[in-house]
């Protein structure tokens, strides 16, 4: 699943990217006269980290979290496993969940502030519920179940105040943090649902935090939902169909070659730990996104050119913040390659580079300080487990068009989103 480097260069899950590169950078030319960056995924990585959830977790169902790699083509591929279901968060991310297959049965629809009319569009999609984050919010979709004369379904995201060791800005179950249900609104959001005659209880939720390596604190927002689940019982709430403890199973950015990562989220000792709980309902739910697409995906750029510096040369690629924010956003680091041989690889023959992009704004760096053999213009420079909040963060800053993305299949290739285009970018401008 992982990278390997021989005389040859390198070779990612088996496929020999020194050949398969080349073969995909002609034709995004001859088809798309394209010479820009591009996103690369690995079918056999995604099928590898679907297999692991189902077999890791055997009990379990799966509503991957679409926010985070989005692509039809990659959705269509996840949804071919039997236990899994989408979860979305925009009347956008619906569409496509529609578009690739996904059944309405299997769709929960999160959000902090869901629109009206994207409300509407689930209910008349028929999704299996909403991820209810406040009073204001059931009492819309109440209000408008009942304009359709239907009954929404509906899972309380809950807000279990627990703590977890990951980046603040991807911290969600604290108390202070804008999410969730709190447990003093609970009271008034019992209320809700027992008047509310177009609205079925059919769940719990909570989502705790993104890249988090310790299982223990998804059993402790366990112990807080099955309360609350018990709690509902005596209220004459029925069983709940489903618990869902969210995504947020953490990857290791840090290795490249290790076939057995030692800084990734341990499915084995979360089945462990909740092997020895009790969970008050019908179906144990997880929302992995990263965890499937994180390692799925990297970016491929080459080098513009290099920069002199007094301590050490830039490398300024064609690929930027534009396609990557995450190194921007959150400082976060992704192991940085290029496509040389093994003995190019020797110490003694490596350089110390910043990798920078092309983008006005000094945040626009991937890493300072990075050993490489010796970069010259045009190289492939390669950013690696780029496949999470990648291209679904990308962004047309500096009218730069939206990169292609390739779907790698053994030794072929897909083109599975074209580069767009200048006169795409411009078009809703022409007025
Ligand atoms: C409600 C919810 N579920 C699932 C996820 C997916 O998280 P991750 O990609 O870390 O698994 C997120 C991410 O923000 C989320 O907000």
């Amino acid at each position: 699943m992982y990278f390997q480097r021989n005389e040859r260069g390198l070779s990612w899950a088996g496929t020999e990217l020194n050949s398969l590169l080349p073969q995909i950078r002609q034709h995004l030319i001859k088809h798309y006269d394209y010479q820009g960056p591009f996103y690369a995924y690995h079918g056999a990585v995604i099928e590898a980290r679907c297999k692991s959830l189902q077999e890791k977790l055997p009990n379990a169902f799966f509503y991957y979290s679409l926010k985070s790699l989005s692509n039809i083509h990659i959705i269509k591929k996840i949804l071919s496993f039997d236990r899994f279901g989408l979860d979305i968060v925009s009347l956008g991310e619906l569409e496509r969940a529609l578009l690739a297959g996904g059944k309405p049965e299997k769709i929960v629809f999160a959000g902090v502030a869901k629109t009206k009319t994207e409300i509407l569009s689930a209910i008349k999609a028929g999704i299996r519920s909403f991820h209810v984050e406040s009073v204001a919010e059931l009492r819309s979709l109440q209000e408008l179940a009942a304009s359709v004369g239907v009954k929404a379904g509906v899972a309380l995201r809950m807000n279990p105040d627990v703590e977890v060791d990951t980046h603040k800005y991807i911290t969600t179950g604290k108390e202070e943090n804008k999410f969730g249900i709190s447990r003093a609104e609970l009271p008034e959001i019992l209320h809700c649902l027992r008047e509310g005659k177009n609205l079925q209880l059919k769940g719990l939720q909570a989502h705790i935090g993104s890249q988090i390596l310790d299982p223990v604190p998804y059993a402790k927002s366990l112990a807080v939902l099955n309360e609350i689940a018990q709690a509902l019982r005596r209220e004459n709430f029925p069983h709940l169909e489903y618990i869902s403890l969210g995504g947020g199973f953490g990857v290791d950015y840090k290795s490249m070659y290790s076939e057995l990562p030692v800084n990734q989220f341990s499915l084995d000792e979360l089945h462990k730990i909740l092997s020895q709980c009790s969970f008050e309902s019908n179906e144990l739910h997880f929302e992995p996104g990263r965890y499937i697409s994180a390692m799925s995906g990297v970016l491929v750029s080459k080098v513009r050119h290099i920069k002199p510096k007094s301590n050490y040369d830039i490398a300024l690629i064609d690929a930027g913040m534009t396609e990557l924010l995450r190194p921007a956003l959150y400082g976060a680091v992704h192991p940085i390659t290029t496509l040389h041989a093994l003995s190019e690889y020797e110490l003694n023959r490596l350089q110390t580079y910043e990798i920078a992009g092309p983008i006005c704004e000094s945040s626009d760096v991937f890493a300072r300080g990075v050993q490489l053999p010796f970069l010259k213009e045009d190289d492939d420079v390669l950013i690696l487990h780029a496949g999470a909040y990648g291209s679904v963060m990308a962004s047309n800053y500096n009218t730069r068009p939206l990169a292609p993305e390739v779907l790698i299949q053994n030794d072929s290739f897909q083109v599975i989103r074209r580069p767009q285009t200048y006169k795409e970018i411009l078009a809703s401008e022409m007025i």
